[in-house]
C-alpha cells in the first residue's frame, strides 16, 4: 500500500460527516408534506433508497475480494457502508412523511427480490476478481468512482426537477457526503491505474464491457432505465451526465477516450422512452 492511499484515507477519515446529529434533527419533516411530489419521482425514490441499502451487499461481496482486504480500502468501506445506510433510511422517511408508507421490513423484502442471477454472477466475478489479484482494485475504485459520480448526479437531477424544498435539503446533505466517497474513489483509483500498464488495460476492458448503471444487476434494467431517463431526459440531462460522470472518469489513466458512460446513458434514457411510449 501506498503512503498516498493512506493519505487518501486520512483525508477521508477527518471529514466532519455532514449528515450528523444537527442536520438530521434539524430536517423539517413536518414541512415534507406542505409541498406536492410529482408521483414520476416515486420510482426513483425507491430505486435510490434500495441502492443505497444494497451496499451492505456489495460490502459483503467485496470483502470476499483482495480489494476487501487491502487495509485502506477495507477501513474506507467499514465507515462508507455506514453512511450510506444512513442514506437509505433518511430517504425511507421522506416517503414516509410525504404520506407514502412503506413497508417496515422493506430492506429484506427488496433483498429477496435480487435475482439468483445477480448472486451467481457476483459469485463469478468475485472468482474473477480473486483470479486477477490485487489487479482488480484499479477496477473496483474506477467502478466506484463512476458509480459515486453517477449517485451525486442522480441526486442533483431529483431535486432540480422535483423542486421539493425539504427533499432538496436532505438530497444536498447526502450528496456532499456522496462527494468525500468520490474523491476517495478516484483517487485511490488513479493510483492503482498508474501502477501498471495492465491494470489499466484491465480496468478499460472490464469497464467498457461489463459496467452498468448503479442499480442494474439488484434491479431489473427497466427499473434502471425509467429512473434514468426520469432523471436525464430533457434539458442540459445528457450533457451533465457527459460533463460530470464521464469526463471525469476520462481524466483517470487509460480512460482519456472513454464515452461508455455517456453512452450508456443515454441508451438508457432512449429504452426509457421506448417503454413509456409504448405504454401509453
Ligand atoms: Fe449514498
Ligand atoms: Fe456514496
Amino acid at each position: 500500500m501506498s503512503n498516498r492511499e493512506r493519505e487518501v484515507l486520512e483525508w477521508y477519515q477527518e471529514q466532519p460527516r455532514k449528515l450528523n446529529k444537527d442536520f438530521v434533527s434539524n430536517i423539517e419533516w413536518n414541512a415534507v408534506p406542505k409541498y406536492e411530489i410529482d408521483p414520476k419521482f416515486l420510482p426513483v425514490l425507491l430505486y435510490m433508497r434500495d441502492v443505497e441499502a444494497f451496499t451492505d451487499v456489495y460490502y459483503r461481496q467485496l470483502q470476499r475480494t483482495p480489494t476487501g482486504k487491502d487495509p485502506v480500502i477495507r477501513q474506507f468501506m467499514d465507515q462508507w457502508q455506514h453512511e450510506e445506510a444512513q442514506h437509505a433510511y433518511l430517504l425511507d422517511r421522506f416517503l414516509n412523511e410525504a404520506g407514502l408508507p412503506t413497508d417496515a421490513k422493506w430492506f429484506e423484502k427488496a433483498k429477496a427480490k435480487i435475482p439468483r442471477s445477480y448472486s451467481v454472477k457476483s459469485y463469478i466475478n468475485t472468482s474473477i476478481t480473486n483470479l486477477f489479484g490485487k489487479k482488480f482494485s484499479a477496477v473496483h475504485m474506477t467502478w466506484g468512482a463512476i458509480n459515486e459520480l453517477s449517485t451525486l448526479q442522480g441526486y442533483k437531477r431529483l431535486w432540480e426537477l422535483a423542486k421539493h424544498p425539504v427533499l432538496e435539503h436532505i438530497l444536498r446533505g447526502i450528496a456532499s457526503e456522496e462527494s468525500i466517497h468520490i474523491f476517495f474513489y478516484r483517487n485511490v483509483a488513479r493510483v492503482k491505474l498508474e501502477e501498471s500498464k495492465f491494470s489499466r488495460k484491465l480496468a478499460r476492458f472490464v469497464i467498457e464491457k461489463f459496467w452498468t448503471p448503479v442499480g442494474q444487476g439488484t434491479k431489473p434494467e427497466p427499473e434502471t432505465n425509467y429512473v434514468i431517463k426520469t432523471l436525464f431526459s430533457g434539458t442540459g440531462g445528457l450533457e451533465t451526465a457527459d460533463t460530470n460522470i464521464n469526463r471525469s472518469i476520462a481524466l483517470l489513466p487509460g480512460f482519456e477516450t472513454t464515452k461508455k458512460i455517456t453512452n450508456r446513458i443515454a441508451e438508457a434514457v432512449r429504452a426509457g422512452e421506448r417503454a413509456e411510449s409504448s405504454a401509453a
